[in-house]
């Protein structure tokens, strides 16, 4: 008998002897292998909800998860909503509808398997496990995800919100990109919207062409809507930028009208940004 079918023969007497105990649990009733937070729970939680769900919470598109689910004290109260959410395919969020499913850069989705591990979970009393089998905490970064950026623009102007307003869709001029702000062409890396109110839906960028672009790089340029992340080209492509470019952002503010809810939608916190590092075009 060779050495691997020794072992295999070895390793099916020890599953022959270990079956009863694995089938009944101490007091002889069935116990399928229990499913717990930190050995089967957390580490889906941190691959497809800790993103948003974590208390520094990410805005994305202006909507902020409305809870953190990074700890077990945290995630307990809510594991009944939990299972429904993913259950309805509620959570994550993922537009891309099943008709149409394709495989998708950034897909954003349980598996049959995860669903089933959460939902059980849930119905079996939101057992917490051993923490000593959690996995180790997700260190999640704090201001921009994709790093310092080297460009930071807002809009040129501030923008006001009425009172009255539910719906406006303005196309606004961003700041102008001067040479003291970029010097000479860079290629666009990765770009990351960031909401400076609670009343912006959606924002899409664009340029448009002035005298010292190259022919044809004008067009869209990153965007950001309910769930979206920040952009980031593929490996060796890149958007160059040139000094002189004028952006534009095109703006989608949503919110119930009424009075005291007007706002000023341009702050610090409202700004645009690449992060234009060398990369070949391919
Ligand atoms: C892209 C960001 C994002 C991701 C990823 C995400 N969520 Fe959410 N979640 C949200 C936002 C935003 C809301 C609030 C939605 C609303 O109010 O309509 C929400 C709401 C919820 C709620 C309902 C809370 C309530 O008030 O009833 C539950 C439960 C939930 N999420 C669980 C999850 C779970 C579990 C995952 C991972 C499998 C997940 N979410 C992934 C952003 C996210």
């Amino acid at each position: 008998m060779s050495r691997r079918s020794r072992l295999c023969a070895l390793a099916a007497m020890l599953l022959v002897a270990a079956a009863p105990i694995l089938a009944a649990g101490p007091d002889g009733v069935d116990s399928p292998d229990e499913i717990t937070f930190h050995e089967d729970v957390e580490p889906i939680l941190q691959r497809s909800c800790q993103g948003c769900h974590r208390p520094e919470g990410v805005a994305y598109g202006g909507m902020k998860a409305p809870m953190a689910l990074t700890t077990y004290e945290e995630s307990r109260p809510w594991a009944r909503s939990i299972a429904r959410q993913v259950e309805a395919k509620r959570m994550p969020p993922w537009f891309a509808s099943d008709e149409t499913h394709g495989q998708f850069t950034n897909e954003r989705i349980l598996s049959a398997d995860e669903i089933d591990t959460i939902l059980t979970w849930a119905k079996t009393g939101a057992l917490r496990g051993d923490p000593a089998n959690a996995p180790e905490p997700i260190e999640w970064p704090t201001g921009w995800l994709i790093g310092e950026p080297d460009l930071v623009l807002d809009l040129a102007e501030p923008f006001w919100v009425n009172d009255d307003v539910k719906d406006v869709n303005i196309s606004l001029k961003a700041e102008l990109i001067t040479e003291e702000m970029l010097p000479e062409p860079r290629w666009i890396k990765a770009i990351e919207f960031r909401p400076g109110s609670d009343v912006v839906h959606h924002v899409v960028g664009s340029r448009i062409a002035t005298e010292t672009e190259t022919p044809g790089a004008s067009g869209l340029l990153g965007g950001i809507a309910p769930g979206t992340e920040p952009f980031y080209l593929p490996e060796g492509a890149g958007r160059l930028l040139v000094p002189g470019t004028q952006l534009y952002f095109s703006m989608h503010y949503n919110k119930e009208p009424g009075e005291g809810t007007g706002r000023r939608t341009t702050s610090t916190r409202s700004r645009r940004t690449f992060r234009p590092e060398r990369a070949s075009m391919c």
